[in-house]
């Protein structure tokens, strides 16, 4: 197991390495790392909470405020950004400030990616999911129409200053997002990462510093895969675990139950169809889903129905023709992507654990 990293650390990019760096005061770093021309795209909700330490910055500097809305991550939502830079004499030697969550990232990414076939952009992350997951592996997708994370390509940050201060505003469901998002990279790594989650997740919910060590960990665990497979193309996408059932429960449910929340259900269906499989026992489940009760609280998949549940399975990118992609569990650090087929025996699986929730 790598150490974990609170301190900062550098991740290599086929386009261009970058730094993750932990600080104790989010004022002194933009004080210290801002420079003439910077151009700061933030979160309008994070510009009022934290208006103490960031008006005077804001003064100094040209800035734009965005709703973090899935509406705002979108062709037509990127416009009246683009035209507000340019309108602003943004060059291509100027560089982008995102402060904010997953949203915001994207958003500022995305335009950092194509404006002047490229321009520095810098992170700042300020929800656990971003934080403890998104702001490394470089990827940065816009959605099209109602189709998310459509259109988009791999564009990482020059520097990412995680200051975990930001997570005292967060409501609680962005903390049970972030920790169901970061619950993934744990089980996929190995039983010893596994272990050192589950001994600490409770306590995360309510100590910022366990919380900043899961933080550490899960970008650690991270930083390896993606350093292999930036492009996503082979072993990166066993993070897609919990991702297939997670997406079709968030399509189901109109976005009403938070990412790595719905990631937390999403992982169980995948330990439940793996049991069927026989590729784990059931206690394998039983000890994941202790922690996945935890995350999901009062959240509950019990009215979906199963027939939806399979239309929306089969719009999964990782389809191949009408075999399902999904990413099953064969054991902690032993999971892995297969193709199954959408057979009766399948449907009667996905029926069964429907009932067993209500
Ligand atoms: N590029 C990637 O690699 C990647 C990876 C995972 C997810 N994503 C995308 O990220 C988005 C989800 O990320 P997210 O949950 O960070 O979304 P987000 O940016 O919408 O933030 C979630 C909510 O929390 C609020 N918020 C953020 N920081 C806060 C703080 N410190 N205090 C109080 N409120 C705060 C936001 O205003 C918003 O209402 C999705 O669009 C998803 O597709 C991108
Ligand atoms: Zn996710």
């Amino acid at each position: 197991m790598a150490d974990t990293q609170l301190f900062d650390f550098k991740v290599k990019s086929q386009i261009q390495d970058y730094e993750v760096h932990f600080i104790d005061s989010l004022k002194e770093s933009l004080d210290s790392s801002l420079v003439n021309g910077d151009f700061i795209i933030i979160d309008e909700k994070i510009k009022e909470l934290y208006s103490e330490q960031l008006d005077e910055v804001l003064d100094g500097f040209r800035f734009i405020s965005i709703e973090a809305s899935e509406k705002q991550k979108s062709y037509e939502g990127v416009i009246p950004v683009l035209n507000q830079l340019m309108e602003n004499g943004f060059k291509k030697n100027h560089r982008l400030i995102a402060v904010g969550g997953g949203i915001t990232q994207d958003v500022t990414a995305f335009i950092a990616s194509i404006l002047y076939r490229g321009v520095t952009w810098i992170f700042y992350p300020t929800s656990l999911l971003a934080q403890g997951d998104s702001c490394i592996g470089s990827k940065t997708s816009i959605n099209f129409r109602e189709f998310k994370n459509q259109v988009g390509g791999f564009y990482p940050p020059k520097d990412v200053f995680i200051y975990p201060g930001f997570i005292s505003s967060l409501p609680y469901s962005e903390i049970q997002s972030g920790m169901g998002e970061m619950l993934h990279y744990f089980i996929v790594s190995g039983k010893e990462d596994f272990d050192f989650y589950k001994s600490r997740y409770q306590q995360a919910f309510s100590d910022k510093s366990v919380l900043t060590e899961i933080i550490g960990r899960s970008l650690a665990i991270k930083k390896e895969y993606i350093e292999k497979d930036e492009f996503d193309k082979h072993i990166r996408q066993v993070f897609n675990y919990g991702h297939s059932f997670g997406h079709a429960i968030e399509s189901l449910t109109n976005y009403q139950i938070p990412h790595g929340v719905a990631v937390s259900f999403g992982m169980d269906m995948s330990n439940f169809v793996s049991v069927k499989m026989n590729l784990i026992d059931d206690e394998v489940r039983e000890e994941i889903r202790e922690v996945t009760q935890y995350i999901w609280g009062d959240y509950s998949v019990s009215g979906l129905l199963p027939a939806e549940l399979m239309k929306a399975l089969s719009r999964d990118k990782k389809n191949v023709g009408n075999q399902l992609g999904l990413i099953l569990n064969g054991g902690y650090g032993k999971v892995f992507k297969k193709l199954v087929d959408p057979d009766d025996t399948f449907k009667a699986w996905i029926e069964e654990y429907f009932n067993d929730q209500s």
